[in-house]
This record gives structure tokens, sequence and C-alpha cells, in this order.
């Protein structure tokens, strides 16, 4: 599928990853599930659960529960430090980020089929000099995106298994969402459903530092 006439800031990579390094990362993902397991995040004040289920790798990982969105050090069940981000998600930044300084947070999100998210942006890091690199893992998923203001018109784009969705610059506080999954699009997971890993910059780098 080509995607033309993307917003600013806004890059796809139809393919990106091929089928031996989506199955290389989906392995990585099985560690890091063992390690940090999967939890129900849940909207802030009101304590209603996503339909996605999380967990994350790098020094810092995003968590959402009633007293609201933020990133910290650890898992909030096990207390244990996230683990690393595996050395292809690297890779994917280097090659895609633009932005000299290393990631800190990978989000992973697990969609059942049933599983969708709605639309907002990724606000929640100090530095939106550095973009979010997204990488998509098993059925296909509608996503969904605006502009920087709530309310606009939204395209959507379907993001298939090993496709990589960049946003940055002035598409850095796109409003984005999934609508739905395409069941049975992918075979890469047996158990149907999706992954996506969103690599994030969290705090500003200091220049002489990564
Ligand atoms: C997200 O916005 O955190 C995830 C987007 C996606 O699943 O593609
Ligand atoms: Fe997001």
């Amino acid at each position: 599928m080509s995607v033309t006439d993307l917003p600013p800031g806004l890059s796809y990579y139809s393919g990106y990853l091929d089928r031996t390094a989506q199955e290389e990362l989906i392995g990585d993902v099985r560690q890091i599930i063992q390690a940090a397991p999967l939890f129900t995040p849940r909207m802030p004040r009101t304590g209603k659960p996503f339909s996605v289920r999380m967990t994350n790798c790098g020094t810092l990982g995003w968590v959402s529960d009633v007293n609201g969105y933020r990133y910290q050090p650890v898992h909030p069940a096990t207390a244990a430090p996230w683990p690393p981000i595996p050395e292809l998600a690297h890779r994917a930044w280097k090659e895609l980020s633009g932005y000299p300084h290393p990631p800190e947070a990978c989000l992973v999100n697990v969609y059942d089929p049933k599983a969708r998210m709605g639309l907002h942006q990724d606000r929640d890091e100090d530095d939106f000099d550095a973009p979010v690199v997204s990488l998509s893992l098993g059925d296909t998923g509608l996503f969904r995106f605006g502009g920087t203001t709530r309310g606009g018109a939204t395209r959507s784009i379907r993001l298939q298994s090993g496709d990589a969705l960049v946003f940055g610059g002035p598409s850095r506080l796109l409003f984005h969402g999934i609508d739905r999954l395409l069941p049975g699009t992918s075979s890469l997971l047996p158990e149907g459903g999706r992954i996506n890993l969103t690599l994030r910059r969290v705090t500003k780098a200091v220049e002489s530092q990564d």
C-alpha cells in the first residue's frame, strides 16, 4: 500500500521489518513480557480499564492509573526495573528517528482482537524534539490520525505487521489512535491480535551525555 500526502513530520515505512526481523522482535517481546508482566492500564480519575494491555522496556516506562499518566523506572506491580530495549528496536530508532540521543522508553501495547485505543496525543514526555517511532507486529491495525487539535478531520492508515511509523516535528503531537484490528490478517502471532512498540525519548538530553 502506498500512502501519499502525509502531513509534514509523519513518515510511514511499509514493510520496514521483514518477516525474520518481525520474528526476532516477537521473541524479544515475549522475553520482555516474562520479565515485566502485562498490566491493564486504567484511565486517570475514573479508573476505567483500557482494552489494551501494556508493558514497557527501557529506563522509563509509561503507566496510567487513577492517579494519572506518567513515566516511571519500575513496573507498577513487581516494582522491578523495566527490561532493556531490544537491539532491533534500538536499530529502528537509529535509522528512523533522526535524533542523536537514544530512546528511554519503549511502550509495548498488546491488542486482543477486539481491543482499540481512543484518539490521544503522546504528550507526557519532557522532550518533544525527539519523534515517536512506532513498530507494528501481528494483525493489521486501523490507525487513525488527525491534527494537533482535537476535533479536526482525521484519516486512517492500515498498519500491517512490520510497518514503521514515525511522528515528529510538526506531527509530534498529532492525535492518533487505533479504531480496530483486522483479525486474521497476519500469521505472525499464533494467538492472533496485534503488538505495537512505541519508542520515545522522555527527558531532555544534555549535550555532553546520552
Ligand atoms: C499508541 O498510540 O500508544 C499506540 C498506537 C498503535 O498501537 O499503533
Ligand atoms: Fe500514542
